[in-house]
């Protein structure tokens, strides 16, 4: 993408509406543009990353063996009166009328829905397990709706619903989702840590909150700093394996991690003092094991290997898709701007001509632009007529984790100039050499 011709909405001010730093870097790089309280268009920046996000959500799943689907954004609201949810709700449900006045609903969350295409579809536990997914969008008339996308009213959700012939397939399927859960959000550069919660709205008494660390983070969090040592990296897991999954979910769950709405005081202190942490964390994803909570009263029942009518064990697993732009740039950024995990990044690599009309310059600049193409790796080519200064600007503003440099100076020797966003450091290298790092800094994400 040449950045003469694209969409890039930067704010040269801060915006004084917005009180934290993801909230303000994603307006200042362009990314979202709020349209009402809680509601966002997602700019071409911004949407690039939501699709990254969401690929690698879905990729996850389907590792795990989950199976993908869309349900819609209105649903019925019998579905919900079949599971006393529809009075019990409140007003974070936005209840719509149509011309025919039947009483709709925007989604807040599918578990009635997925319920009633369960029961339609399957009757016997042979066709068991079954886990499906979907990422759409959901509502919320949050009361205070806030922070950006972090905290909104239309956000998008990956929310998924494991059926299973008993508790203990079910909390297999529990166990699963935590595993896939961990890899997804390392696979985004993050540190989620599972946390013993509370169960809200959706009930039941078996669920862990997935939390990243950070000091805007709304829930108030207690853990041993052991956990932070753990990594799944590449380890390959079986999700068939009940055993594989549970050893996982036991080495995750052994320290002890909790919000503040199951913290045990007298637990926490048996951790070694020096371990012994207090912070904030921003609430990524959720994971509920609830039984029959649905299945009962909405009589998704099936018939077992004895040829008995039993309603199925469900669980629902939820991660909060686009509150993860916000939370990765809370965990990723410094005073210029932010800086993309690889995982997530919008472009893999920025080039930044620092003599725009100068035929070597130039000539060099496509040359990297049409390589890195060709291999897969869409550079955003600043190709505006600009002082380097705004350009670096620019790139730091909106968090390319590699940068090339391209400039008089160095072409006269054949370099270039390879440039972390993180780190900072500079590397002069052929433009080949820096092709060639960048495939293999690339390879696994
Ligand atoms: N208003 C919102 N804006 C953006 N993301 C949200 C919002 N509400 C929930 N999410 C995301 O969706 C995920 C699954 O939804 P869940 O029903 O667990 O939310 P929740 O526990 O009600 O969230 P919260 O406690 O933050 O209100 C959450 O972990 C969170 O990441
Ligand atoms: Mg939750």
């Amino acid at each position: 993408m040449r950045l003469t011709r694209y969409f890039l909405p930067v704010l040269k001010e801060n915006p004084s509406e917005a009180q934290i730093v993801s909230h303000r870097l994603m307006l200042r790089a362009g990314m979202i543009r709020q349209q009402a309280a809680g509601i966002y268009s997602w700019l071409p920046l911004g949407f690039r990353v939501l699709r990254r996000i969401e690929q690698i959500v879905h990729e996850e799943q389907v590792r795990a063996g989950h199976i993908p689907m869309l349900m819609p954004t209105l649903q019925p609201a019998d579905l919900w009166r079949e599971s006393g949810r529809y009075d019990d709700y409140g007003e974070e449900m936005l209840r719509i009328r149509d011309r025919h006045k039947r009483d709709l609903l925007y989604g807040p969350t599918n578990e009635e829905m997925i319920t009633d295409i369960f029961r339609a579809h399957v009757g016997s536990y042979k066709d068991l397990p079954l886990t499906l997914y979907h990422i759409q969008w959901k509502f919320r008339d949050e009361i205070r709706p806030r922070f950006g996308v972090m905290r909104g009213r239309e956000f998008l959700m990956k929310d998924g619903y494991n059926f299973d012939i008993d508790q203990d397939a079910a909390i297999h399927a529990y166990n699963r989702h935590m595993v896939s859960y961990l890899r997804t959000y390392e696979r985004m550069g993050l540190t989620a840590i599972p946390m013993r919660a509370a169960s809200g709205p959706i009930g039941g008494d078996n669920t862990h909150e997935f939390l990243v660390l950070a000091e805007t983070g709304e829930s108030e969090v207690f853990y041993d700093s052991a956990i932070l040592d753990l990594k799944l990296g590449n380890r390959v897991v079986d999700f068939d394996s009940r055993e594989e999954c549970e050893a996982i979910v036991r080495e995750w769950t052994a320290p002890y991690a909790r919000t503040d709405e199951t913290h045990d005081e007298a637990l926490f202190n048996a951790v070694p003092e020096a371990r012994r942490k207090t912070s904030r964390g921003i609430e990524v994803g959720q994971i509920f094991y609830f039984g029959t909570k649905y299945s009962d009263p909405m009589k998704a029942v099936v018939v077992n290997d004895k040829g008995e009518r039993v309603p199925v064990h469900m669980g629902s697993h939820g991660i909060g898709v686009s509150r993860l732009l916000g939370a990765i740039i809370e965990a990723s950024h410094d005073d210029r701007g932010i800086i993309w995990p690889e995982g997530v990044t919008p472009f893999p690599v920025g080039i930044v001509n620092l003599k725009q009309g100068d035929i070597a310059t130039d000539g060099a600049c496509e040359a990297l632009y049409n390589t890195l193409r060709a291999k897969g790796l869409e550079p955003l080519y600043d190709d505006r007529d600009e002082r380097a200064g705004a350009k670096f600007a620019t790139m730091d503003l909106i968090g390319l984790p590699w940068r090339i440099t391209v400039g008089p100076r160095g072409l006269a020797s054949g370099l270039v100039e390879l440039t972390s966003r993180r780190t900072g450091q500079s590397e002069e290298m052929t433009p080949e050499a820096a092709v060639s790092r960048l495939v293999q800094i690339y390879e696994n994400h």
